[in-house]
């Protein structure tokens, strides 16, 4: 018979790819909160993740094999401007999560961030001390932290993922193709970088690590450091657009955005020793989304 996943924060950009990505090897439930959104194949649940009885009720009832946490405050604009909700929902409802799974004992994914750092170092080891530079980063270390005295068998997962998004929720290669394919000009950043991953690949990658029963952090991100600026000229040729459309930006010219890492880019050394396989740089993970394009597995997503 095939394991349960419950994904909380299923309306969510992640959520919806990792869905898509793992619906035929496991019995997918969308874990639901404001909006409600329906895919095939897979259930869609209202799953209140606070106060932790009724979550504790509702996953005992539900009986996953795995949780995973992907529900969260994103934005780091709104964060910075509601650092209370932030907190309660970045680290007050990751903590039910991560006890609520202990005390059931259901295999725990929380989904970090690659956003932790102060961005002066490049390609960043699970041991490094974190030192956030803004709410939405101090939030998701303190989460991280929670969850590891909540629940010391969880696996905790620092990523940076893009994938076709819903209408509602824009991810930053929808950015670049939607605005590459109305002849827009888009600005993105020379001085930013990140070892970005497709979203159905931590997916594959992150139900790899579960196999190997391990706990712990793990860096779940390509193989290859760039900046966004490069990043957008990977799809461009890609996806065959015009390259010159692209504005090469600084985010050092921004002195109105939150402050953010310069650089954000981790190393998936340990990650990638443990499965034994590199998990793909930029190239590869574009050419799969032009695949999902192609296959209409992007429709599914983007009609929502
Ligand atoms: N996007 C990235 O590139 C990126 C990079 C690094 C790490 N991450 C991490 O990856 C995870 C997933 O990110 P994402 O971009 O997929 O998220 P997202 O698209 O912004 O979706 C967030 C989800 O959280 C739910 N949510 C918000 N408040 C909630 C609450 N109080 N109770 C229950 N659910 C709530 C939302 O549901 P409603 O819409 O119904 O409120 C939505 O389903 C997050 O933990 C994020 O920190 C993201």
């Amino acid at each position: 018979m095939k394991k349960k996943v419950f994904i909380t924060g299923g309306s969510g950009l992640l959520a919806l790819n990792w869905a898509l990505e793992m619906r035929d090897q496991y019995t997918i439930i969308l874990g639901m909160h404001k909006r409600n959104v329906v895919l095939s194949s897979m259930d869609s649940q209202y799953c209140p993740l606070d106060p932790i009885d009724e979550l504790t009720a509702y996953l005992d009832s539900t009986q996953p094999d795995i949780v995973i946490h992907t529900a969260g405050l994103t934005n780091v604009e709104e964060c910075e401007a509601n650092p209370e909700l932030a907190q309660l929902v970045n680290v007050n409802l990751s903590e039910n999560v991560a006890k609520a799974c202990a005390k059931l004992k259901i295999t725990h994914v929380h989904i970090s961030t690659d956003h932790l750092f102060s961005g002066d170092k490049k390609l960043i080891t699970e041991e490094e001390s974190v030192a956030p530079l803004n709410v939405y980063a101090q939030t998701k270390a303190e989460a991280e932290q929670r969850v590891l005295d909540s629940n010391p068998d969880a696996l905790i997962i620092r990523t940076n993922f893009y994938g076709w998004g819903p209408t509602y929720r824009q991810s930053f290669s929808d950015y670049i193709f939607t605005a590459l394919s109305k002849g827009d000009n888009p600005t993105l950043y020379q001085d930013t970088f990140y070892t970005p991953i497709l979203a159905g690949e931590v997916a594959r990658t992150v139900h790899d690590l579960i196999k190997h029963h391990v706990n712990g952090i793990f860096n779940v991100v390509g193989d290859e450091r760039l900046s966004k600026y490069e990043f957008g000229l990977k799809m461009a040729s890609h996806f065959q657009f015009d390259s010159k459309l692209i504005n090469p930006g600084f985010l050092a010219d921004q002195s109105l955005m939150v402050r953010r890492p310069f650089d954000m880019s981790l190393s998936n050394k340990k990650t990638c020793q443990l499965l034994g396989r590199p998990i793909g740089g930029v190239d590869d993970h574009l050419q799969l989304l032009k695949q999902q394009q192609s296959k209409k597995i992007s429709q599914e997503i983007m009609q929502l």
